[in-house]
């Protein structure tokens, strides 16, 4: 087949710690990643020339080269000249549904689609290790969004471990519409606020992200103990984002007023997340978080753990 519809989910972090600097000018971090079911779709057709197109229902997304997606497609074509030989270009078409720049790993979902996309319209039969070591190149969240599910991430968030399924949560997630915090400028402030604090090598900061195996959340998780999940959730960007944007530490105040079982902002933010057991309860909570700010700038989602990293659409 030379097209395919591939399901591209988001992510959240449940648990994210900034150990230390590395030599590459990125942080050492420990991670504890999540796929939801909140999912762009990304249509990939061959176009039997030899360019690459990029389009998308969402203004705010770059059509051109500067997207991620198309870098993906430009670094297959590097890697397998042969097939972009064989076959020729791509089309992508993405259906935007996660919000941009808003700490969801959006644009990495879509890059992580078209490298599963291209593998199977260009018969190159890679192993998801194997994509997984291109999707490094891309972006730090790219391999992760490859394979999904909930997963240990550690170096510079590339090196992943499985942890068991984790399902049956729901969350609800919000984010003022007109907000977009850059992950640069997160992790750069981040480093001129607390750099003190960091690990003073690589090795001992890798030795440091070990801990997370044996940690709280790492714990919870292996027991299915929701609430304990919602108590053990971290964050170390939190202290630069909530102090920078006074509204988005009041939507943190304003879910963990509620009864949920734990809130966090999801990796350099600015989207709020917080956790329950149930869709009634999630609802009932987006309802109470709603009245509580009243502003028509705030968007809301609700959506639920997911086991699936990128899928190919029913
Ligand atoms: O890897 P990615 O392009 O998603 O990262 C975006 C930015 O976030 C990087 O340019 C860097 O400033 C910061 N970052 C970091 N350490 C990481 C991951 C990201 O400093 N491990």
């Amino acid at each position: 087949m030379r097209s395919y519809t591939l399901i591209a989910p988001a992510k959240i972090n449940l648990y994210l710690e900034i150990l230390g600097d590395r030599q590459d000018g990125y942080h050492e971090l420990a991670m504890v990643l999540q796929s939801i079911d909140l999912a762009d779709r990304i249509d990939l057709r061959s176009n039997g020339t030899d360019v690459i197109r990029i389009h998308c229902n969402h203004p705010g997304v770059p059509q051109d080269k500067t997207n991620l997606a198309y870098r993906a497609a430009t670094l297959m074509i590097d890697q397998f000249p042969d097939a972009f030989a064989q076959y020729g270009g791509v089309e992508i078409e993405i259906d935007k549904r996660i919000p941009i720049a808003a700490g969801l790993a959006g644009g990495s979902t879509n890059a992580a689609a078209v490298l599963v996309g291209l593998d199977l319209i260009w018969n190159l039969g890679l192993t998801q290790s194997e994509l997984q070591e291109i999707a490094a190149q891309l972006g730090s969240d790219v391999p992760f969004c490859v394979a999904g599910g909930t997963a240990i991430a550690t170096g510079r968030g590339e090196k992943l471990s499985p942890l068991p399924d984790l399902d049956h949560l729901y969350l609800i997630l919000a984010k003022y519409r007109s907000l977009e915090v850059s992950t640069a400028w997160a992790y750069s402030t981040y480093r001129k606020q607390f750099g003190n604090t960091y690990a003073c090598n690589t090795e001992s900061a890798e030795a440091r992200s070990v801990k997370v195996n044996s940690g709280c959340l790492v714990n919870a998780i292996a027991h299915k103990d929701n609430a304990k999940i919602g108590e053990c959730l971290y964050n170390d960007l939190e202290k630069v984002v909530l102090r920078a944007y006074p509204q988005v530490l009041q939507l943190r105040e304003a879910f963990q007023r509620t009864g949920v079982l734990g809130t966090m902002m999801s990796g350099s933010g600015p989207t709020v997340f917080a956790l329950t057991e149930s869709l009634p309860q999630a609802q009932q909570i987006q309802t109470e978080v709603e009245n509580a700010i009243a502003n028509p700038d705030l968007d809301f989602w609700i959506a639920q753990f997911s086991p699936n990293g990128i899928r190919v659409a029913n």
